[in-house]
């Protein structure tokens, strides 16, 4: 009777286990029904982005993050340390049936992370035990190397940053969403030259040549997503910008493609999902390629061990 508890309760492990491994489940979200610091915004219905996290320090939100697999969060370094994360929350300041939190056991800043130049502002926190994926709860895909996101293109920004340079968001302060098109980093380049910052191939840049719609204060560390027609992937993390929606100040991103093999080299175990962009075919000639080929290698030797567990209890008994 033990043996079979036992055998039940490693089975059921083994398939959560497989199920949370699989990229298949990355990019999903069941309640969003769209086609493709947030200013110019608007609500999200709970749940269309069931990635997105709010880092909070003595009770209070201060920067955004992504869930990338059940127990790591992909945020900015400069959202230096973060104490209780919540996954599932829908707004700051009213109830939330479908959030769920955890503490941070371990913070992985990159390793050349300036802060005075932004560059490599990226940073990985480790959940003090995993989640549990819900329709509000889920893992965001990966650019993975070699995705290109031309200018042009329209993406996804989403969090609980402020509405306007200096003006946070209003009661009940909901998670707010606003699409915005790439910047080519040339055209990012020329526009924060005069300020004598640099937009390295490290960095990703979005936002309209007019202005009124942007990532702001408080937004930090959270998602710019990417619809590939089935999946959401993580193309930026939120960094900095000047000022907020500022006529031809796009908002800077930290390019997610350009640390798939930092990411995979501190996440060892249940890797996360890299999809290229814009298409499946555009990674491939790459070194550190797309997430697909590794997919397998983990869940191979997984899926093998079902046949020797189930034997193993039939020889037992
Ligand atoms: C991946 O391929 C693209 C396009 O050929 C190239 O620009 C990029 O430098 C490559 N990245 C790596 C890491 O080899
Ligand atoms: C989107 O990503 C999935 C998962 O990697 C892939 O199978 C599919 O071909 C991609 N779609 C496009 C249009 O690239």
């Amino acid at each position: 009777v033990k043996f079979q508890t036992f055998f039940k309760l490693s089975l059921l492990e083994i398939i959560k286990f497989v199920l949370h491994s699989v990229s298949g489940v990355c990019g999903l979200a069941p309640l969003n029904t769209k086609t493709s610091k947030i200013v110019g915004g608007e609500d999200a219905t709970p749940g269309a982005w069931p990635w997105q996290v709010s880092l909070t320090r003595s009770g209070t939100h201060f920067c955004g993050g992504s869930l990338i697999n059940s127990q790591w969060v992909l945020t900015a370094a400069h959202c230096l340390p973060s104490l209780v994360v919540y996954i599932g929350r829908d707004t700051q300041q009213s109830t939330n049936p479908n959030e769920v939190s955890r503490t941070v056991t371990q913070i992985i800043n990159h390793p050349d992370y300036n802060s005075d130049t932004s560059e490599n502002d990226m940073s990985l926190l480790r959940l003090s035990s995993a989640v549990d994926f819900t329709n509000y709860i889920r893992p965001v895909c990966l650019a993975a190397s070699g995705s290109t996101f031309a200018g042009g293109t329209d993406v996804w920004i989403t969090g609980w940053g402020d509405i306007n340079s200096g003006v946070s968001l209003p009661f009940p302060e909901r998670l707010q969403e606003v699409s915005v098109p790439i910047v080519s980093n040339t055209q990012c380049s020329a526009d924060y030259q005069a300020n004598s910052i640099s937009i390295t191939d490290n960095m990703l840049c979005a936002g309209l040549r007019e202005g009124g719609k942007d990532s702001c204060q408080g937004d930090s560390g959270g998602p710019l997503v990417y619809k590939n027609s089935t999946k959401w992937v993580l193309g930026g993390v939120v960094s900095f910008g000047i000022g907020c929606a500022l006529p031809n100040f796009p908002g800077v991103y930290a390019r997610v493609s350009k640390y798939e093999s930092w990411i995979k080299s501190q996440i060892t175990s249940n890797q996360p999902g890299f999809v290229c962009v814009p298409n499946s075919d555009g990674c491939s000639n790459n070194g550190t390629g797309s997430g697909a080929p590794h997919l397998t290698a983990v869940s191979f030797p997984l899926l093998m061990s079902l046949p020797l567990f189930i034997f193993s209890a039939f020889a037992l008994e």
